[in-house]
């Protein structure tokens, strides 16, 4: 047949079919990409996300400081078994402000997306004294050192800069109250005023890790009880759009 033998013409031509090759993947490769440029966002928008407070964010940085994503993932898949077990499956909107994000592949602990609220303080405070002080069969290693490591969040400001050219919404407002915000997070008899208007009226203002010092306890306590928590589920509608 006359169309075969001039496949077999571009078969047996090296030169050719890597042209022709190179040309059918740019084809695909626009196709795939282009429309990419003209969609505003690809994430879809969800109300009550808001970049992490100053304090939640040094916990974040000691968490990834600390590599607890090697054991624990941060993204709800939406198959039943996940759901039933942790909850909503996690939106893209809940990482968007996450750089880097904790998704994870690594799970030799739980999933930590909806962790927030789920424990007291208290119970977080003993488990990372000692976590099998309350899961006995545990191997999560203790952190106690975070106990004894004061913070004062003198560089939280830079953080927040960096964060911001990556497009995380801190206003230069932000960034100057940067520190003050900080202190007064885990001071339940601080002035909070300008950190809730801020960060909005949601804000969880307490002493997180029970002591009368501020330290990186405190931080990672206040990053792991905001994990999941910002949206409201019982409203949540998903774009039918999307
Ligand atoms: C060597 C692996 C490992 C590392 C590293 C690790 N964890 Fe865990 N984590 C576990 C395991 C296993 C469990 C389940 C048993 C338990 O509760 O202790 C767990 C449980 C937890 C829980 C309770 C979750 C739930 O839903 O019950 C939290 C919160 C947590 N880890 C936070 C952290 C943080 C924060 C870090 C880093 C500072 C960290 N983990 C580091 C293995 C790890």
């Amino acid at each position: 047949m006359a169309f075969l033998d001039k496949h077999k013409a571009i078969e047996t031509h090296a030169t050719l079919l890597l042209v022709l090759s190179f040309l059918v993947v740019t084809i695909g490769g626009i196709v795939q990409i282009v429309p990419l440029f003209y969609i505003e966002n690809t994430i879809e928008k969800v109300e009550g996300m808001r970049p992490y407070t100053p304090l939640e964010l040094a916990g974040k940085d000691i968490y990834v400081r600390e590599g607890c994503y090697v054991c624990h993932s941060q993204m709800i898949r939406p198959m039943r078994d996940e759901v039933e077990r942790y909850g909503h499956y996690s939106l893209a909107a809940e990482s968007m402000y996450d750089r880097p994000f904790q998704w994870g592949s690594k799970r030799t602990g739980p999933d930590l997306a909806r962790v927030g609220g789920r424990y007291s303080d208290e119970w977080h405070q003993d488990h990372f004294r000692d976590p099998k002080s309350v899961v006995p069969e545990s191997v999560m290693p203790p952190y106690a050192f975070l106990f004894r490591t004061p913070i004062d969040g003198r560089y939280i400001a830079d953080s927040m800069k960096t964060n911001a050219v990556f497009g995380v919404p801190y206003t230069s407002e932000m960034i100057e109250a940067a520190q003050a915000d900080f202190i007064a997070q885990a001071d339940p008899d601080a002035d909070t005023g300008g950190l809730l208007e801020r960060y909005g009226e949601r804000v969880d203002v307490r002493n997180f890790d029970g002591q009368p010092q501020l330290t990186e306890a405190d931080a990672l306590i206040a990053y792991i009880q905001v994990l999941g928590t910002m949206v409201d589920f019982s409203t949540f509608q998903p774009d039918p759009l999307r």
